[in-house]
């Protein structure tokens, strides 16, 4: 039997993710504010609190500025707007670069907002922090494969799991991660082949995003998926409307409206 019918009826816990493993598809969508997280509260497993938003919400050119203030602010609207799906933080570039930053951090995260996790990103070189996050009763989502927060350390976004030994190289990494204490793992930007090793060789789910079919979950950014970051749009991401057409369309239309003395017409009028 299917533990969720196609809307999600009750508040999803570690322990229903655990579950999910192999069982059914966990669904994951990023939110930044109340608005959006009320409309998908009850339709997605997972929201994530994406540093992404330093992008799409605040117009950076990438991630590494996001602070853990930004994300905690960000994390009490997602909060106050969706109690069913589980919530996580994704704690910014900087904010766990030792074991006592990223439990200082993070313990803020928990205190101040009622995220059920964090996410970080990083593989086995990061395994002290998941374990010491996780010694500390805060349960982290590991991220591996391509890492936004490495975009000028690595020299741009680069596909991984192009080879036998980079797959080798993910799957010791998942494997550290799962051993650290992460109860799931975000792997992006890596070749479908690539995420089916990673996903067959740990226990805890993995949730792709430019990963391909084999991973436990989906996750994908809400303003990619709906169409209203018009930056650049990667391949993975399937646009399942045209959200800034849409707005455009209507802002001009209300625009018209005001101009020609239509709106506010005697039905918007007291
Ligand atoms: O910040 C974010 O939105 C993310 C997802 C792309 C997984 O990390």
């Amino acid at each position: 039997m299917s533990i969720h019918t196609e809307k999600v009826a009750k508040k999803v816990t570690l322990t229903t993710i655990a579950k999910m493993k192999g069982v059914e598809p966990i669904t994951m969508v990023t939110a930044y504010d109340a608005l959006f997280a009320k409309l998908f509260d009850g339709h997605v497993d997972m929201i994530l609190v994406g540093d992404s938003l330093n992008m799409s919400f605040l117009g950076k050119d990438d991630t590494l500025s996001a602070t853990i203030d930004q994300m905690i602010y960000h994390t009490q609207a997602v909060c106050n707007g969706a109690s069913l799906p589980l919530i996580v933080l994704d704690m910014p570039f900087g904010s766990y670069t030792n074991e006592i930053e990223a439990v200082k951090n993070a313990t803020r995260a928990y205190q101040e907002t009622n995220a059920q996790a964090v996410k970080i990103e990083g593989g086995k070189e990061r395994a002290h922090i998941v374990k010491a996050l996780s010694q500390n009763s805060i349960a982290v989502l590991g991220h591996i494969g391509l890492m936004p927060q490495f975009l000028r350390s690595d020299g741009g976004y680069k596909i991984r799991g192009k080879d036998k030994t980079d797959i080798a190289s993910l799957v010791e990494d998942a494997k550290a991660l799962e051993a650290a204490g992460a109860f799931a793992i975000v792997v992006e930007g890596v070749k479908s082949e690539a995420a089916k090793a990673i996903t067959d060789a740990i226990t805890i789910p993995t949730i792709g995003i430019g990963a391909g079919l084999d991973c436990d979950g989906q996750v994908l950014v809400w303003s990619d998926m709906f169409g209203f970051f018009e930056d650049f749009k990667p391949k993975f991401v399937k646009q399942y409307f045209d959200g800034a057409k849409l707005v455009r369309e209507n802002i001009d239309k209300y625009s018209a409206e005001v101009k020609s003395k239509q709106f506010p017409s005697e039905e918007y009028t007291y």
